[in-house]
């Protein structure tokens, strides 16, 4: 009976370490890898080009502003109407409403304030210009500076707030004021960030060598993480703790848009951007050392850039169905079988050369697919709280 015990408990004792032993598997160039996808979140740093970044009463105005529908010329399109919280701050939708938007797919707003270029093409190098072209774009809200004062003066605490943030509002007209508002949306949506996710757990209990708290990472997500690192090659692009290295590619999705004609991508993005008023080689940009222009300023549209789009962040995706640039890929597992089956005569003469079809058995699809869900956070994102009124700001 003793003896029995012992070898009961022997066994129970294998078993645990059977289980450590896994997690223990990677190598230590794996483990250095792993390590290079956080910490998370990043530290926050103010936008340098927006001189109300993380000022108090202009993040309480830019989240009133951002659910303000009264800024659109119909009265009836806020940027929530696209950004749905409830979605991670995207519509769901395959394209979105809207004869320019149209033909892209909404991207969601988490973790925003971490991107150097905004749009699927990059036509914005700063985030309060890419927060101005749908106030003004007619396909979009259709609004006006004019408008835009009217929707202040309705309300004392949106009126009191600005002042607090940027001081008297310019005269009726002055285009400075839809500035000043694209400022203080950017300053609100510079405090999107989502929560770790068990991913961010799963890699932070292996940098401390809690093999015990690592080993509640399910074994599919683990197998998956091998295959992006290894054989799958997708963190030299979905690099680093946001999953992007932040620059544009091609992985061979169609670039043709209905009924006829091509989305450029990239190449459009940087004729926009260079053409833009509001670029950060302009006067509104509020980094007086203009350090923060020196990407903007190289560059320049190349023939490769055609076609290429933005490599989109791996984060919080189980919110943010459908996928890519078109949305065109309707579930993660349609995103792993492009990857696995990818045609290679799509990818231009350009093409990034480091994509070959996979060739992933259903396993390998299955683990790449609990890998990138396991890069959203588990639970539930709290409803977007407003944050206080400042001082002397009461609502209405
Ligand atoms: C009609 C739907 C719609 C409305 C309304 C809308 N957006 Fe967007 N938003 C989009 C689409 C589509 C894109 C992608 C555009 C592109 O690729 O050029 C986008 C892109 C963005 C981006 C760039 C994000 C990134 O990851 O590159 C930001 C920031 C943004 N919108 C903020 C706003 C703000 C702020 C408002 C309100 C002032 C707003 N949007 C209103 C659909 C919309
Ligand atoms: C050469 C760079 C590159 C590599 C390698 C790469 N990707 Fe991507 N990925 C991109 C680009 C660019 C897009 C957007 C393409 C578009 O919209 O046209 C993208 C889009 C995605 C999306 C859609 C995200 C969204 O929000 O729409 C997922 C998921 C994804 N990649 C996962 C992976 C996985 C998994 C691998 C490895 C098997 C991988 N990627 C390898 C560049 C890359």
């Amino acid at each position: 009976m003793r003896r029995l015990g012992r070898a009961a408990l022997l066994l129970v004792l294998s078993a645990t370490t059977c289980a450590v032993a896994d997690v223990g598997d990677f190598t230590p160039a794996e483990l250095s890898r792993i390590a290079a996808h956080g910490p998370w979140p990043l530290s926050w740093t103010p936008d340098p080009g927006n001189r109300v970044s993380g000022n108090a009463a202009a993040i309480r105005l830019g989240r009133d502003l951002f659910f303000e529908p009264r800024l659109s010329a119909n009265r009836r399109v806020a940027c929530a109407s696209c950004h749905d919280p409830a979605k991670g701050f995207q519509d769901g939708r395959i394209t979105a409403r809207g004869l320019v938007t149209g033909t892209r797919n909404t991207p969601g707003l988490l973790n925003v304030r971490q991107q150097r270029w905004f749009g699927w093409d990059g036509g914005h190098d700063n985030l309060w210009s890419a927060s101005l072209r749908p106030i003004l774009d007619a396909k979009e809200m259709g609004g006006s500076a004019a408008r835009a004062a009217r929707v202040l003066r309705s309300r004392t605490a949106l009126d009191c707030h600005y002042r607090q943030a940027f001081g008297k509002p310019p005269a009726a007209g002055d285009p400075e004021l839809l500035v000043n508002i694209a400022k203080a949306i950017a300053a609100w949506q510079e405090t999107l960030i989502s929560p770790p996710s068990p991913f961010d757990e799963f890699r932070d209990a292996l940098t401390r060598g809690d093999t015990r708290a690592a080993a509640a990472y399910p074994a599919a997500a683990q197998r998956g993480l091998r295959l992006f690192l290894g054989r799958g090659q997708c963190a030299t692009c979905h690099a680093g703790p946001l999953f992007t290295n932040g620059e544009f590619g091609d992985i061979g999705i169609p670039f043709f848009i209905q009924p006829e004609g091509v989305d450029p991508g990239r190449q459009g993005g940087i004729k926009r951007l260079l053409a833009n008023f509001y670029n950060l080689l302009g006067a509104h940009n509020d980094d007086a050392t203009r350090n923060n222009a020196t990407a903007t300023r190289h560059l320049r549209p190349e023939h490769r850039n055609f076609g290429e789009f933005k490599v989109p962040s791996l984060r919080n995706l189980t919110l943010t169905a459908p996928y890519m640039h078109n949305g065109s890929l309707a579930t993660l597992r349609e995103v792993a079988r492009h990857y696995s089956e990818l045609d290679e005569d799509r990818l231009h003469a350009d093409g990034e050369r480091i994509l070959k079809p996979l060739k992933l058995s259903p396993q390998e699809v299955d683990d790449l697919v609990a890998f990138l869900e396991s890069l959203s956070p588990s639970k539930a994102l709290p409803a977007p709280h407003a944050p206080p009124t400042v001082d002397a700001c009461h609502a209405p």
